[in-house]
C-alpha cells in the first residue's frame, strides 16, 4: 500500500536539521547564535505588477558589485550559513547575467541557493543551469484561472504553466524519496488573498508530489498595504492563517521558512542585504536599513541582527501587526 508522502523542498528549514546543517543548543532546538540564511537581492526589474507586490517602495537601482556579494558569501559560509536566499527585488529571469555569477559562486562554497521566480520567463538552458548550480527554484503563482491571475499580476497564467511543466521535467531528476519523505528542489507559492482563496485546493492538486506547496499569508507592506482593503475583503486575517495551514506543505501556514518552534529562520537565523547593500531586518521589510554591507562585515551584521531579534522577539517580524508604529516604538526607527 502506498504510504503518505512528506514534501520537504531542499534548503527548507526540515531539510537543514535533517542533513545536519544545523547546530542545536542544550534545549535540542536550532541555536540561536548560528547565521543559517543569507539573503540577498538584485536591482528592481519586472514584467508582472502584483496587486500584493511588497517591493512596491523599495525599487533600487545601485546595486552591489559581484565581488562585495562574494565577499558577503564568504564570510556568511564561514560563521556557518548552508543557504543563499534570492527572493528578487524584482524578477531574476529579468536579470538573469547579474544573478548567474553569484549563483556559481555560491554553489562552489558548498551553498544551497533558494530562488525565486514568476515562472512566465523560463526557458531550457537557464534551468538548466540553476539545476546544475544547487538551486532550489520557488515559482509564484496565486491562481492557475486566466481571470484571477490576470485581475492579480497583469500577466497570463498561460506562461507561468508553461514555464511549470519546463521546470518540471528539467528538476524532474532532483525529486528523491526516501522512507515517507519526498525531497524535492522546485517549490510553488501561492499568496491567500481574497480573490483566490478558492483556487488554493486546485494549485495544491496541481503541485503533485514533486512541487513543495508554499501557502502564504499577505505581508502589509508596499502593494499589500495599499490594496489590502481588496485583496482581504470581508474575511478575517486568521481565516487565510487557515487555510494556509490547511494546505502548506511547511508545517505551518502563512511563512516560507519556519522552524519547528514556529519561528521564521530567515529572520531568527537569517540577515538580508537587499540591492544597494542596506541591510533589512527581513525580506520583506523593505524600508529603514539596519546598516550597509558595503561598510560593515556580516560578522557585524549577523551581531547587530541577533540584538534585534532578541529585541524584537515574534515569530514573523513582517507580519507583526501595526508594524511601522511597532519599529518605531520598540526598535527606535
Ligand atoms: C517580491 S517576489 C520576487 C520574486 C518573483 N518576482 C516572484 O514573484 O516570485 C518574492 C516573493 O514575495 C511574495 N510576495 C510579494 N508581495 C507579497 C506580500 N504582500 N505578502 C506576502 N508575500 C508577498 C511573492 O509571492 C513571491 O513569492
Ligand atoms: S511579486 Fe514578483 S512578479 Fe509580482 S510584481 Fe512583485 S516582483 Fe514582480
Amino acid at each position: 500500500m502506498e504510504t503518505k508522502q512528506r514534501k520537504v523542498l531542499v534548503g527548507n528549514p526540515t531539510y537543514l536539521q535533517a542533513n545536519g546543517l544545523v547546530r542545536y543548543n542544550e534545549e535540542g532546538r536550532p541555536a540561536k547564535s548560528q547565521l543559517v540564511y543569507t539573503i540577498m537581492n538584485f536591482p528592481f526589474r519586472c514584467n508582472l505588477r502584483c496587486l500584493k507586490c511588497y517591493r512596491e517602495p523599495a525599487k533600487h537601482q545601485e546595486t552591489l558589485d559581484t565581488d562585495t556579494r562574494k565577499r558577503i558569501i564568504r564570510e556568511s559560509r564561514d560563521l556557518g550559513a548552508a543557504v543563499l536566499g534570492i527572493p528578487g527585488e524584482g524578477e531574476p529571469f529579468f536579470y538573469f547575467d547579474e544573478i548567474q555569477p553569484v549563483v556559481e559562486y555560491a554553489c562552489s562554497q558548498g551553498l544551497i541557493t533558494l530562488l525565486y521566480s514568476n515562472g512566465t520567463l523560463f526557458d531550457e538552458e537557464r534551468l538548466r543551469f540553476l539545476y546544475d548550480h544547487n538551486v532550489s527554484l520557488i515559482v509564484s503563482c496565486d491562481s492557475l484561472k486566466p481571470d484571477t491571475f490576470r485581475d492579480l499580476t497583469k500577466g497570463d497564467v498561460g506562461r507561468v504553466r508553461e514555464g511549470l511543466e519546463m521546470a518540471r521535467e528539467v528538476y524532474q531528476p532532483s525529486v528523491r524519496r526516501e522512507g515517507e519523505t519526498t525531497y524535492t528542489r522546485l517549490g510553488l507559492i501561492s499568496i491567500v488573498s481574497e480573490q483566490n482563496m478558492g483556487d488554493i485546493a486546485e494549485l495544491s492538486e496541481f503541485t503533485g508530489y514533486d512541487f513543495f506547496h508554499i501557502v502564504n499569508t499577505l505581508v502589509r507592506i508596499g502593494g499589500g498595504e495599499d490594496n489590502w482593503e481588496s485583496l482581504i475583503g470581508n474575511h478575517q486575517y486568521t481565516e487565510y492563517m487557515e487555510t494556509a495551514k490547511r494546505y502548506t506543505d511547511t508545517f505551518l501556514g502563512g511563512i516560507t521558512t519556519p522552524w519547528e518552534d514556529g519561528n521564521c529562520a530567515a529572520f531568527h537565523n537569517g540577515i538580508t542585504i537587499t540591492t544597494n547593500g542596506d541591510v533589512q531586518i527581513c525580506p520583506a521589510v523593505v524600508k529603514k536599513p539596519i546598516g550597509n554591507a558595503k561598510t560593515m562585515s556580516v560578522e557585524e551584521i549577523w551581531g547587530k541582527q541577533q540584538e534585534l531579534v532578541k529585541k524584537i522577539n515574534f515569530w514573523c517580524i513582517a507580519r507583526r501587526p501595526d508594524l511601522e508604529a511597532y519599529l518605531k516604538e520598540f526598535v527606535g526607527f
